[in-house]
């Protein structure tokens, strides 16, 4: 149910707020220093995502520490190709290691059933932390869209030019269309789960939208985002979607047209004012500071928070960087950033 204090949700039902409600991507984990004492509890990465109360209060730290307008679900975007029976690790230092995978059917191998009783801790992480909010918070559910999805399950890692998973796709395009349709249909059940134990939002996060040329991006990026909202909405999911195209340039605006999302994300090179321009008048869109500006600090910072914050008024706009907090951004300067942000205009 809509509850009319909650000013992230407000925005994302069309209103346009000053000052723009705000929360940052990665606001839970290594910048803080109670996330490091909390991530001692348990041995790996995988086990902290799967302990319903460590996660809870991962995803309340930032709530506590910052008054954020929203919270988001402590979670990986990898849980899903670990719940589809994919090997997943986090090796320190190193980020994300999958098994990597050669055909659609790599993906079929576990029960639907077990998919969801492995992900069934997820769920409960989300009642908990619904219960625990402050009711002018909003709780933001993920997952991560499927083409960013299928490239850490083809490539098998993150931090590559993502040419394994563009060459699976234009060499055997059928196979890739069955990957991105099971990957879609899987988080679709997901994200319907979290909006059913309490989530106010859903986001997909397409981490890897850059540097598709426009059929590639129509086929791997539109359409399984379309298929994932369509599903939804079938289901009676009502829950804004924002869709988070990283990378996407502008290809961002047939993101916005033709997917069915509710607001999008922008990532730091989007101009603002030309981002005002060619979206649709009245979506509500979300970012887009720069993180290492942010870490940054200064009167440099200040300025641009001013800048983003003015370059959107009158558009609903969610104030978030334009990617994740940097693991040494000093805490001040997210304590400044929010006091500039809410400072009377
Ligand atoms: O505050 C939040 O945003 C909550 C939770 C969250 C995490 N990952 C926690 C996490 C969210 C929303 C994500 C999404 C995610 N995960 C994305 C999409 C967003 C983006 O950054 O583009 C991606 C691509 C991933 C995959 C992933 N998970 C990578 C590449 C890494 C390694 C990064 C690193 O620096 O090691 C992770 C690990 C991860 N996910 C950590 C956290 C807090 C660090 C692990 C740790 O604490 O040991």
């Amino acid at each position: 149910m809509v509850q009319a204090d909650k000013r992230l949700l407000k925005v994302l039902e069309g209103e346009a707020l000053t000052p723009p409600p705000v929360w940052l991507m990665r606001q839970a984990g290594r910048h803080l220093p109670e996330y490091h004492e909390l991530r001692a509890q348990a041995r790996d990465f995988l086990d902290f995502c799967y302990s319903p109360s460590l996660a809870t209060e991962a995803t309340l730290q930032p709530i506590r520490r910052y008054g954020m307008d929203g919270a988001i679900l402590f979670a990986d975007i990898l849980l899903i190709l670990d719940a589809l029976g994919r090997k997943v690790a986090f090796v320190e230092g190193e980020g994300p290691r999958v098994a990597p995978l050669s055909r659609a059917s790599d993906l079929q191998g576990v029960a639907k059933s077990a998919v969801e009783a492995r992900l069934s801790p997820v769920f409960e992480t989300v009642r908990r932390v619904r219960a625990a909010l402050p009711p002018e918070t909003t709780l933001i559910g993920f997952a991560g869209s499927p083409w960013t999805v299928a490239i850490y399950g083809i490539e098998g890692r993150g931090g590559t030019d993502k040419s394994t998973a563009r060459m699976f796709g234009y060499e055997q395009p059928e196979e890739m269309d069955a990957v991105l349709r099971i990957l879609a249909d899987h988080t679709v059940d997901y994200l319907a789960e979290q909006a059913k134990a309490g989530a106010d939002v859903l986001m997909l996060f397409e981490s890897w939208a850059e540097g598709l040329p426009e059929d590639a991006f129509e086929r791997w990026v539109v359409a399984p985002t379309r298929s994932i909202v369509e599903q939804l909405r079938a289901r009676g999911i009502n829950q804004p979607v924002i869709g988070f195209p990283r990378g996407a340039g502008a290809l961002v605006v047939r993101y916005a047209a033709e997917t069915g999302v509710s607001a999008v994300g922008l990532d730091t090179a989007v101009p603002t004012r030309w981002a005002n321009e060619a979206l649709p008048p009245g979506l509500p869109v979300q970012g887009n500071l720069d993180p290492l500006r942010l870490m940054a600090g200064g009167p440099g910072l200040d300025a641009r928070v001013r800048e983003i914050r003015d370059a959107f008024r009158g558009r609903p706009h969610i104030f978030n960087l334009g990617h994740g907090v940097p693991q040494t951004t000093p805490i001040d300067h997210v304590v400044r950033m929010l006091q500039v942000l809410r400072e009377a205009t």
